[in-house]
């Protein structure tokens, strides 16, 4: 066997073991790496406050084209990208290199402590917003900004609801933490278009 046929079958290998991964993630977690579209993105940066009080979360970050752009606008927050899927998570680890300020954690981050956040960008799949709904109402410091776009938090009201310029009209949600407890606490809630004031006072 010589060097050319070693590396073909290596290269194969490499590529079944890809192709393996990929989806035995996607059935353990229930949502494929599918990349958020340049439209979407586009849509999405009109709703990123200026400023940001705490770390900014990316929850399932994939190979981490949207954590590139929250990298790019908040210098002067830590950005962190969660993914559980390892090729993902190693494209996104190879694409922010040493930036000591961006880290890339392979973790779920249904067990990360969320406390410390201050903004929460995600794009899953409705039982990923089942669970994670719950989580943030616990978790999430009143005022934190939470982005998600296709699904919306079950049991949370939006602050703002944006239809990306896509052929599916992708609603991008903003909620605030805060205003569920509110909810619950029986206090008369305040009306949408004041929320969003205050979200953006949050800035
Ligand atoms: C639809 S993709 C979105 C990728 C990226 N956020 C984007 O918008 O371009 C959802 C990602 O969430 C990851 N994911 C799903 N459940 C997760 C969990 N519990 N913990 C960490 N990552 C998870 C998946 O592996 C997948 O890469």
């Amino acid at each position: 066997m010589d060097m050319t046929e070693i590396f073909a079958i290596l290269l194969i290998a490499a590529g079944i073991y890809m192709m393996i991964s990929i989806v035995f993630w996607t059935l353990e977690l229930g949502i494929s790496p599918t990349p958020t579209s340049n439209r979407v993105k586009q849509s999405l940066k009109q709703l990123l406050p200026e400023d940001v009080d705490g770390k900014v979360y990316e929850l399932g970050c994939g190979s981490g084209s949207l954590l590139e752009m929250l990298d790019n606008k908040y210098r002067n927050n830590q950005v962190v990208g969660l993914e559980r899927s390892p090729l993902p998570w190693l494209i996104a680890r190879l694409r922010f290199g040493n930036n000591r300020d961006t880290l890339i954690s392979k973790e779920n981050f249904l067990g990360r402590n969320l406390t410390d956040a201050g903004l929460i960008v995600c794009y899953l799949c409705p039982s990923l917003m089942m669970a994670l709904a719950k989580k943030l109402k616990r978790d999430l410091p009143e005022g934190c900004l939470i982005i998600s776009h296709t699904f919306r938090l079950p049991g949370w009201e939006p602050v703002k609801v944006l239809q990306a310029d896509d052929l599916y009209k992708t609603p991008i949600y903003l909620y605030r933490a805060g205003y569920c407890k509110e909810e619950f606490s029986g206090q008369p809630s305040q009306p949408a278009s004041d929320r969003f004031q205050a979200a953006q006072g949050h800035n």
